[in-house]
């Protein structure tokens, strides 16, 4: 079986290209490197370099490939940016998966996995989430995959094509020797490792005024292992019915818990200093799983321990990110 997968470069697209080609799927990974990294992509996986507003590359490249199945992880990620510049987020999260969807209608591909996010939800009212609570996002990132997931349903509707959608809550950790190097970084956890390495870069707590027990946002992190996993499951589940799935741990750390753990971890005292809230953070997300645990039998097998762990490990390697 051929899988498709869009940035397969970045940080998520790797491990779970990774994880394709050595559960034995033949893997074509489609990236224009903005964000991504080429040695980041398993040799075993063919790199096509394109950009995903490119509607005849893409084109060209599923008619040729033909793959069976596509997982769409390309996108931009950045809460603070999409406040910003929500131009950027509607044009690359929606009108370039747009050109995607429409490809996949014209070459028959009829399987198709999305990278959605816990953003989606907005400022929830209770916790923990749960996949039919209201989808009322907060911010022009949560909107654009929002908007993502309603395109996909129409699509289905209007004929063959079954999707799974993931909504990932905080994704941490590294896999065999790929890890996470966003530029710029606004993630929690390579954000304190990357100060711990970087003498020059303090870490900063964005807000200590949120309604939650020590001030701090709440969120639930999830091994990247562990995500990938539901992937694959996700893959070979995928039949008559659409699904959609929360992916996360179902437990909530706080910044200073998480901050804490990271001083466990290196071993080290960590230097902070409190900043301003970041426009559009919520003050607390956690996950319920209980859906794809029942209905696919996941679980996550990594703790947030792990996560630091692995991430310490693949920061210490790679103290200045991919060379590329
Ligand atoms: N990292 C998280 O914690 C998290 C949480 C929730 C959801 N997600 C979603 O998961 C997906 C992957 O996240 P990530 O952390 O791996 O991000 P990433 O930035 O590391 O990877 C995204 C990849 O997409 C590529 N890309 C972007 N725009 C493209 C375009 N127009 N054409 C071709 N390639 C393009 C980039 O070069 C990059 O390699 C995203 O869709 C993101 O919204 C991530």
């Amino acid at each position: 079986m051929k899988v498709l997968v869009t940035g397969g470069a970045g940080y998520i697209g790797s491990v779970c290209t990774r994880l394709l080609v050595d559960a034995g799927y033949e893997v074509v990974v489609i990236d224009n490197l903005a964000h991504g990294h080429r040695s980041a992509v398993t040799p075993s996986a063919r790199l096509v370099i394109a950009d995903l507003g490119d509607a005849a590359a893409l084109d060209r490249v599923i008619m040729q490939e033909k793959p069976d199945a596509v997982m769409h992880f390309a996108g931009r990620i950045e809460v603070e940016e999409s406040m910003r510049q929500p131009d950027l987020y509607f044009y690359t999260n929606v009108a370039c998966g747009i050109n995607l969807l429409n490809s996949c209608l014209r070459y028959r591909v009829n399987r198709f996995i999305f990278s959605s996010t816990a953003a989606v939800y907005g400022v929830p009212e209770t916790v923990p989430l749960t996949e039919e609570m209201p989808r009322n996002p907060a911010n022009p990132y949560g909107a654009s995959k929002m908007i993502f997931e309603q395109l996909l349903e129409a699509y289905s509707r209007a004929g063959n094509l079954r999707y799974c959608t993931l909504r990932y809550f905080n994704v941490a950790g590294a896999y065999a020797g790929l890890g996470e190097d966003h530029r710029p970084e606004t993630h929690l956890i390579p954000r304190i490792l990357r100060s711990v390495l970087n003498p020059g870069e303090t870490f900063r707590i964005y807000g200590e005024d949120y309604p939650t027990p020590d001030g701090t946002c709440i969120r639930d992190y999830i091994h990247v292992y562990d995500l990938a996993r539901a992937h694959l499951l996700a893959l070979q589940a995928l039949g008559e019915r659409n699904l959609v799935y929360n992916l996360g741990s179902e437990r909530g750390y706080s910044v200073r818990e998480v901050f804490a753990t990271a001083e466990k971890v290196t071993g080290r005292e960590i230097k902070y200093e409190i900043a301003p809230r970041r426009p559009g953070d919520v003050p607390v997300l956690v996950a319920s799983a209980r859906k794809i645990r029942t209905e696919l039998g996941w679980q996550p097998q990594l703790t947030l321990e792990d996560m630091l762990r692995d991430a310490w490990e693949w920061h210490q390697k790679h103290p200045r990110g991919y060379p590329d």
